[in-house]
């Protein structure tokens, strides 16, 4: 065990644990990964304490984030909420809909429910499968660069998150799921409420501080989101297509068509997880085209280092800053006594930026091999889009890269406050492209 925890109390300080659960910190990423340093050199796996959440431990090591995602059994989903949020608002959900998980998408589920229902499209997700995709997105991404180079020659200064960034995952996402593009922007506003909760930026108009409130437009989102697909449900069973609404609307579990919950949980995350972080990738991404002298030419002279510049604009990126455990038995991790029924937070920023795993974990680096890093996860609930997310911003940096004649920033990056699905949501750019 280390010293250092060893010596170290148990309970996080009270200023780091209102750090941790302060949505404000997350729009300043160099301050949380400052705090996420001070954890790991001083106490790694500490007890946060605060008096509107529930107590929880703050994983922030990599080698603790991929043990625990390992252990699917051990350390579940759905035992209490997946995802980290205030106390009040976690019972006020409970009391007004009779369960914890008003969603019960893959994340918020466990053991056989969870293979079930994650083998109906694990198949349409994986590498070989997803190839039939290749001239559709490679369509979608020539579309944005376009729309990059109609910008840039107007000379004006091109916001690379709302001009660009925000609507090619989108596009994809939406065509494999079978949202027609005239719903899309109700998907992308729907799908920015419910991640975007705490952000001023981003919330519904009426939504309000108090958690009960908070809850009450969260379960207005989900009803939203359960109108338009039970709308594509019953289309989709009528006339079935060659897209996912039609695998979910036809498929089965454990032999009978998904339950409502089911369905509602499968359409939501396949409509939101998959472009809100893809595109706060790819704007890391241009970010650091941006600001690293000489990385541009690098890429153009050798195209086959943009899969590499992916996976570290992923690492730096990592926009799904946390998920949520729960302990099944009494175990022990770095010496310290985690009980059953305990919660864990999983830290990915902080894993990835782990100075043991990453040197100079700071700095944007294609170097680096391998690169380990947890942006996807880990284990059972591992990301189901990650062959997808890397295959959609591959093509649209080597349909970006060869006409990018140079891009340097116009303005500050701003980054969204919000402790779950975070990224940058302005990135103000000066850029020519052929
Ligand atoms: C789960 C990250 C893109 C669909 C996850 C998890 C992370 C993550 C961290 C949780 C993994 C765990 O608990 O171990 C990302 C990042 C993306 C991305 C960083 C882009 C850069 C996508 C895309 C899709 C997608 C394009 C397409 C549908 C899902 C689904 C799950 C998931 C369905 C739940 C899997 C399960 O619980 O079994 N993602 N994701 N994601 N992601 Fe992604």
């Amino acid at each position: 065990m280390n010293t250092a925890l060893a010596q170290a109390p148990v309970d996080l300080p009270e200023h780091i644990a209102a750090a941790i659960v302060d949505h404000k910190h997350y729009a300043n990423v160099d301050g949380l990964c400052e705090t996420y340093a001070w954890m790991r050199a001083n106490n790694p796996l500490g007890r946060l304490n605060h008096p509107a959440f529930h107590p929880f431990w703050v994983v922030t090591k990599h080698a603790d984030v991929m043990a625990i995602s390992r252990d699917n059994a051990l350390f579940t989903n759905g035992a209490y909420s997946p995802t980290c949020a205030p106390q009040a608002y976690l019972d006020h959900v409970l009391a007004t809909q009779g369960t914890r998980h008003p969603i019960k998408s893959l994340i918020h589920v466990d053991g056989a429910e969870h293979k079930e229902l994650r083998g109906l499209t694990q198949a349409w997700f994986m590498p070989n499968s997803i190839l039939k995709l290749d001239e559709r997105i490679k369509q979608l991404a020539q579309t944005s660069v376009d729309k990059l180079s109609s910008l840039s020659a107007q000379g004006q200064v091109v916001d690379f998150v709302n001009d660009v960034a925000l609507y090619y995952p989108l596009h994809v996402i939406m065509d494999i799921l079978g949202v027609p593009p005239e719903d899309e922007l109700r998907m992308l506003k729907l799908t920015q409420e419910l991640f975007g909760a705490e952000d001023p930026d981003l919330k519904r108009q009426s939504a309000a501080v108090s958690p009960e409130e908070r809850a009450k437009v969260m379960m207005e989102v989900v009803g939203d989101f359960r109108n338009y697909f039970n709308a594509l449900t019953e289309a989709r069973r009528q006339d079935p297509r060659n897209d996912i609404a039609t695998l979910l609307a036809n498929g089965t579990v454990a032999g009978q068509p998904l339950d409502p919950l089911q369905l509602l949980g499968y359409y939501m995350i396949v409509a939101t997880a998959g472009h809100d972080t893809t595109s706060s990738t790819a704007t890391m991404a241009m970010h650091a085209l941006a600001t690293q002298p000489g990385l541009l030419q690098r890429l153009k002279d050798d195209p086959k280092l943009i899969p590499a510049f992916i996976d570290e604009a992923i690492r730096v990126a990592t926009p799904v800053r946390h998920f949520m455990r729960t302990a099944m038995a009494d175990t022990e991790i770095r010496g310290r006594t985690i009980r059953e029924g305990d919660w864990l937070m999983l830290c990915y920023l902080s894993a990835n930026r782990d100075e043991d795993v990453f040197a100079n974990p700071n700095v944007f680096d294609i170097d680096r091999k391998p690169n380990r890093h947890l942006a996807f996860g880990f284990g059972g609930h591992v990301c189901l889009g990650q062959h997808l997310a890397k295959m959609e911003l591959r093509i649209l940096f080597e349909a970006l890269i060869p006409r990018l004649q140079s891009v340097s920033l116009a303005g500050e990056m701003r980054m969204t406050a919000t402790l779950f699905v975070g990224g940058p949501k302005t990135l103000p750019l000066h850029c020519v492209v052929s």
